[in-house]
């Protein structure tokens, strides 16, 4: 029954010897043989093993076990053949090892042999990964941010609570599967980690490009974006997401991490702050728009206290100019008046001249007749004088050469006429003193042109003012004016003469003659570049009898009963002059005449 160890040696020993595994035969229950591998897993000896027990360096429980499937087995029984256990080595160190059992019949007895492989180190790093694994799940697990882990398959592995919160799908439902995309979106589609695993760049930038997608500063690799999810928690979420690859010690991705971060409240604060900050714009805006209105209506309000301000100058400007007419109307009035004693006394003065000045000037007259008789008669005797005695002749003579008779026979006559040129220029004197006194006239009043009259005055004028000024006429079209043209002719011819006279002798000037309209008025103006009026005299000029010019040439009352006959006429006369420069007249008249209350047309 006994199985001699040197009977088996010539066939299994050598060959068992060889393996780097265990080998063990037993048969009954004590060990037959042991191979050299066995003594190195166990601690004991090849002689230390024979005869133990076989189950001897199993812990119990799993001796008994072993001892039992050992023993069935010798009876016939084919329990589990292969599996892994534990042993206690001889030092008393555990050891794992892979069992292999089996049945053979050695020399014509059954006996098992089992083979042990050392899988210690395997044990050992497959708990090591487990553990690491477990560490793994615990961080992740453990992580308050959202995170989620997918293999290179894409399969998810991990599923955090954080992640079952925030998305609100459990980790027992998605772990194995790759129904990440469910948790997103309503169809499948790959989501950012899917991308990353698969590298698939262009289709990130297709499905991400808008969502804020950038490089991850960080991490390498990793991608990072933002989105809105309407079909998560009660109004949708906006979701900040992180998918980072991992890597093998190759440094080939193997999966991808993902982490979530919920950042609804940033944006809806966020967009209430784009609201308030519209709402601020709206408002800014408003105020802008009230501060135009304001603006515009202070510049209105400016603008219209410029235009009173404008309005007040002006009336200002219309006061001033109305003091200045009333002035002249006030010196108008006085120079009238001053007209109307002046023209009384004229009256009177010049009835009085009229009746001596009218005999003398018929005696003279007559005396002229009487002379020239008286002169006629001398002729005769004179013709009578040869027949006369020489003595009586020489008596004559010598009468006549006493009286110097020559002389005085030519003297008489020239005597006689620069009388009757006085006489007659005294006439003239008193004829105009009566025409300016003269209340009424018998003239009619005629519609006419009146620069017809201004022509044929120039004419008659012709003799005073051609050696001394050329004449430019300046007329514009003037209506018929209601005058008495004569009276308005001697004005003219007054004027015309005055310039004239006003020339310096050295050299020609020019008198220019203008009409013109304004309003219901005709205005004729005589303006000379001759001396000109010194100011001190200037408003003397239409006073009677003041004249500047040596006695015989000027009488002073040209001005005055021109003033007289445009005053008749409802009309003005005024006078403008610089000295050196000229003098310019300047008449107006209505165009139609209104005969005074109670005057006789
Ligand atoms: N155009 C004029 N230029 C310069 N002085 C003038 C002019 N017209 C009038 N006068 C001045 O007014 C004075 C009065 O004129 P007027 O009454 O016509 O009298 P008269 O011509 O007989 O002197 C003149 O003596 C002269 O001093
Ligand atoms: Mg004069």
């Amino acid at each position: 029954m006994n199985l001699s160890p040197y009977s088996i040696s010539g066939t299994l020993f050598p060959l068992a010897e060889s393996l780097s595994s265990g080998i063990l035969l037993h048969r009954g229950d004590s060990i037959l043989f042991a191979n050299k591998a066995m003594s190195r897993l166990t601690g004991f000896t090849a002689e230390e093993l024979s005869g133990k027990p076989f189950w001897a360096f199993f812990p119990p429980p799993v001796c008994n076990t072993i001892r039992d499937r050992g023993r069935n087995r010798l009876k016939g029984e084919h329990p589990a053949a292969r599996y892994e256990t534990v042993i206690i080595t001889k030092s008393g160190e555990e050891r794992w090892v892979e069992l292999a059992v089996s049945q053979e019949d050695i020399e014509g007895e059954r006996a098992v042999v089992c083979s042990f492989i050392d899988i210690t180190e395997r044990k050992r790093a497959e708990a090591a990964q487990k553990q690491t694994q477990q560490l793994l799940t615990q961080i992740i697990d453990g992580d308050p941010v959202p995170t989620f882990v997918i293999n290179a398959k894409r399969v998810i592995t991990h599923w955090n609570q954080a992640c079952e919160q925030v998305i609100g799908m459990s980790a027992a439902d998605l772990i194995g599967t790759t129904k990440q995309w469910s948790a997103f979106y309503n169809t499948e589609r790959p989501i950012m980690a899917d991308l990353i695993v698969s590298g698939e760049i262009e289709n990130l930038l297709r499905l991400y490009g808008d969502k804020k997608l950038r490089r991850s500063p960080v991490i390498d690799g990793a991608y990072e974006a933002e989105d809105f999810f309407p079909q998560m928690g009660e109004h949708g979420r906006w979701l900040y997401f992180t998918a980072a690859p991992l890597r093998n010690a190759l440094g080939e991705v193997i999966g991808a991490i993902e982490t979530l971060q919920d950042i609804t409240e940033r944006k809806n604060a966020e967009t209430e702050l784009l609201r308030m900050q519209a709402d601020l714009e709206a408002t800014v805006a408003i105020r802008t728009e009230q501060l135009l209105q304001a603006k515009t209506t202070l510049e209105e309000d400016i603008a219209r206290r410029e235009t009173a301000e404008e309005e007040l100058l002006k009336r200002y400007a219309e006061l001033t100019e109305l003091n200045c007419l009333l002035q002249e109307a006030q010196q108008q009035l006085v120079q009238s008046e001053k007209m109307a004693s002046i023209g009384q006394l004229a009256a009177g003065v010049a009835h009085e001249i009229n009746n001596p000045i009218g005999y003398v000037n018929s005696n003279i007259r007559s005396l002229k007749g009487y002379v020239g008789q008286i002169l006629e008669l001398l002729d005769t005797y004179e013709a009578r004088e040869a027949a006369l005695p020489a003595e009586d002749l020489t008596a004559i003579k010598a009468a006549k050469k006493a009286a110097d008779f020559e002389f005085l026979r030519e003297d008489i006559g020239q005597l006689l006429s620069e009388s009757e040129e006085g006489t007659e220029r005294v006439r003239k004197i008193v004829q105009d003193l009566r025409d300016f006194s003269r209340a009424e006239t018998t003239q009619n009043w005629q519609a006419v042109d009146l620069r017809h009259g201004l022509d044929s005055t120039l004419n008659i004028a012709s003799n005073e003012v051609k050696y001394k000024a050329d004449v430019v006429r300046e007329y514009t079209d003037i209506p018929m004016v209601e005058c008495l043209p004569s009276q308005l002719n001697q004005v003219f011819m007054n004027l015309f003469v005055n310039a004239a006279q006003a020339m310096p002798d050295n050299r020609r000037g020019t008198i220019t003659v203008r009409t013109g309209l304004a309003g219901e008025e005709v205005w004729i103006e005589v303006a000379d570049n001759g001396a000109g009026i010194p100011a001190a005299i200037l408003d003397k000029v239409f006073d009677p009898f003041f004249t500047t010019k040596p006695v015989g040439k000027g009488t002073g009352l040209g001005l005055s009963l021109s003033y007289g006959i445009i005053q008749k006429h409802n009309g003005r006369i005024s006078v403008s002059s610089t000295p050196g420069v000229g003098t310019t007249f300047r008449i107006t008249l209505p165009i139609h005449h209104q005969a005074p209350v109670g005057a006789t047309p």
